[in-house]
């Protein structure tokens, strides 16, 4: 008997290990990112998962092959392009703008200063 509820017990274990492999958790805080001359941008993973329904990370993390956690942007996307890598500022407006023109959503932000917040 012990062992069964062992064996149970290990199965549903190794289940929510599983899950928490495939997608692992975003951030919880907002992250800011600051360039060179323009106000820092602040992104916020809560928002785009909850009210803009992005479930997979890779929407963004492109590069994400489902293993660990997915890097930064900025430990490829330098401030000068690099051979094939966009610099961040080309790779972060194709990115975001991009998808915010696509959504038609109101609250999706495409203007400088709705991102570049003081
Ligand atoms: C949807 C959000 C968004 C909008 C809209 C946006 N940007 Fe950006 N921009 C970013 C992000 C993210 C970065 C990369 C992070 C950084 O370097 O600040 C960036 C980077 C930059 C950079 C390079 C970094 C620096 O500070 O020098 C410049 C310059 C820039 N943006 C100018 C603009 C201008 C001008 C506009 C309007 C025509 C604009 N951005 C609209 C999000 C946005
Ligand atoms: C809508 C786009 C988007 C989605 C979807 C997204 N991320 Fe991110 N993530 C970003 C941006 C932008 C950054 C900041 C990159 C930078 O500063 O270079 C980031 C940063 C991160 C970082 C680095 C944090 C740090 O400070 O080192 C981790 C870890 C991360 N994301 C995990 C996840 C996971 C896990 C998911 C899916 C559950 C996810 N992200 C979904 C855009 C996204
Ligand atoms: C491991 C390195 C790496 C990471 C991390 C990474 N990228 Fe990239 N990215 C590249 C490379 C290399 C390219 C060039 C095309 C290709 O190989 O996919 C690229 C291309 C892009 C493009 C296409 C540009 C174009 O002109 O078509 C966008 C947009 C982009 N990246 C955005 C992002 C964003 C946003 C993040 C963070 C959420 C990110 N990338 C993280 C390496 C990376
Ligand atoms: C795949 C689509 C998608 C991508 C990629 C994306 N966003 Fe968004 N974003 C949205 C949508 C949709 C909303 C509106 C959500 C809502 O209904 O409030 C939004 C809202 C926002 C807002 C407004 C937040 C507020 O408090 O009102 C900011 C700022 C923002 N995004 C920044 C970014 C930045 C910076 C990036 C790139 C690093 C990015 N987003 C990438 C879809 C996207």
């Amino acid at each position: 008997m012990k062992k069964v509820v062992m064996l149970v017990a290990m199965v549903a274990f190794l289940a929510v290990a599983s899950v928490a492999f495939c997608n692992p958790a975003a951030p919880a805080g907002d992250i800011s990112m600051k360039g060179a001359k323009k106000a820092a941008v602040n992104f916020s993973h809560k928002l785009h998962m909850e009210e803009a329904k992005i479930s997979d990370c890779k929407t963004c993390h492109h590069k994400f092959k489902g293993e660990g956690e997915p890097q930064k942007c900025d430990s490829c996307h330098k401030e000068k392009k690099d051979g094939k890598t966009p610099k961040f500022k080309d790779a972060a407006h194709k990115q975001c703008k991009g998808c915010h023109k696509k959504s038609g959503n109101k609250k999706a932000p495409t203007k400088c200063k709705a991102c570049h917040k003081k």
